[in-house]
């Protein structure tokens, strides 16, 4: 099984991504991650400001591409690759696209002291860029999960949430597919 988390950037992709590879005892990957071991950079941030977004991009079609045959593997996406068909394309294939979402509000209070996501410093910029961008996660997603409700999550409510998952995924692999395919 082959499980990719998306959502604007402090949804909470790499958190339950984790926990969710713990509980069911799978590989976690994030595309950040080996995107950055590719670049050669320390932090993302100096892949924007050093070299430039479109490099960033180029990195993740490449990461995405390596991860198109991957099985058995909870992928944790970078917040912008619903705007990039093709990089979407090659996570999703075979895989169940997970929607985690949260409310802007939420989010700003999440990230109050983030200092790390270059996209999350100008508020009118990241403001445009959630609302451009939720209509394709729900595109592109076979499940939504709101994890909106808190700022931090406490053991419990991560394992409610967990459990939440679990269940939306299973129902939608018990699905009989052509209910699938009339989605798309
Ligand atoms: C980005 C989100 C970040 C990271 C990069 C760009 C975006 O990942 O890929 O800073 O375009 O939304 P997270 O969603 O994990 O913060």
């Amino acid at each position: 099984m082959k499980i990719i988390f998306i959502g604007f950037m402090g949804a909470g992709k790499s958190f339950f991504a984790k926990r969710l590879a713990e509980r069911l005892g799978i590989e976690r990957i994030g595309t950040d991650e080996l995107a950055l071991k590719k670049s050669g950079r320390v932090s993302i941030g100096e892949i924007f400001d050093k070299d430039n977004e479109i490099k960033f991009r180029e990195l993740e079609i490449e990461t995405a591409k390596e991860l198109r045959e991957k099985d058995n593997a909870i992928i944790d996406a970078g917040g912008g690759v619903v705007e990039n068909k093709i990089i979407l394309d090659y996570l999703r294939e075979n895989g169940i696209v997970v929607f985690l979402n949260s409310s802007l509000e939420i989010i700003e209070k999440r990230l109050k002291d983030d200092g790390t996501r270059p996209l999350f410093k100008d508020k009118e910029k990241y403001r445009r860029l959630y609302e451009l961008r939720m209509p394709l996660y729900k595109e592109y997603s076979d499940i939504t999960v709101g994890t909106g409700g808190m700022i931090f999550f406490s053991p419990d409510e991560t394992e409610k949430l967990l459990d939440n998952i679990v269940e939306k995924i299973k129902n939608h692999t018990d699905k009989p597919k052509s209910t699938k395919e009339e989605k798309l």
